[in-house]
């Protein structure tokens, strides 16, 4: 597997690896699985909105069910399956990820202006021997990583567009969030305004 440009606290950096037509083709696909799958807001379990939208691609999708975190086959407000990963995505699953079976879930996080996402484990997918690969494109955001106790110290740097991370072996459990999106300035030439994160996870039934 490639060398992460940088390692902090096992969270595998591969900063640019996504050329700016890469980053520009990835959101084409993004758009196109959420003309099939809109995104939407969650309700988390303490009934408030998330700040981010989210939609998914694959097997089963991220959800948040009457409060409970899980995977579903099935869009919760159209009840359609998930469309497919597009090819390109998963091409960057097999470049990076050391792991030969394909992803089952490609969720799409979408931050507009002032989103953020609290610290949190993945750990819903069952199975935490693959790693959990993360391709940010558009808006810069501050990414804040820590250890696998909550309340622990924490780390933090920039992810810029065509950034990719790799979260495995003592990372894959670690909490990480979102503090900050910064979408202030000039439009980026990738989404225009808004950052697009995708996050791609084995899970096991
Ligand atoms: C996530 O943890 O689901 C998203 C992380 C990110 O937006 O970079
Ligand atoms: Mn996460």
């Amino acid at each position: 597997m490639p060398d992460p440009t940088e390692t902090i606290r096992g969270f595998e950096i591969h900063r640019g690896w996504l050329s700016p037509d890469a980053q520009l083709r990835l959101v084409d696909c993004c758009r196109k699985v959420i003309r099939r799958a809109p995104l939407v807001r969650p309700m988390t379990a303490w009934g408030k909105a998330m700040s981010v939208r989210m939609t998914s691609a694959g097997r089963v999708g991220w959800v948040i069910d009457k409060g409970r975190y899980r995977y579903a086959d099935r869009h919760p407000e159209t009840g359609a399956v998930w469309p497919p990963i597009p090819p390109e995505i998963l091409a960057v699953w097999r470049g990076v990820s050391g792991w030969l079976d394909p992803p089952d879930c490609c969720l799409i996080n979408w931050y507009e202006a002032g989103a953020k996402m609290g610290l949190h484990q993945d750990k819903d997918e069952g199975d935490f021997e693959p790693p959990v690969v993360s391709i940010s494109l558009g808006d810069p955001a501050r990414f804040r990583m820590g250890g696998v106790e909550r309340g622990g110290k924490t780390e933090s740097t920039i992810l810029h567009s065509g950034d990719v991370v790799v979260m495995g072996g003592a990372a894959r459990l670690a909490y990480h969030g979102i503090d900050r999106v910064m979408a202030e300035g000039l439009p980026n030439p990738v989404t225009g305004r808004g950052r697009l994160n995708l996050t791609l996870r084995v899970v096991s039934d």
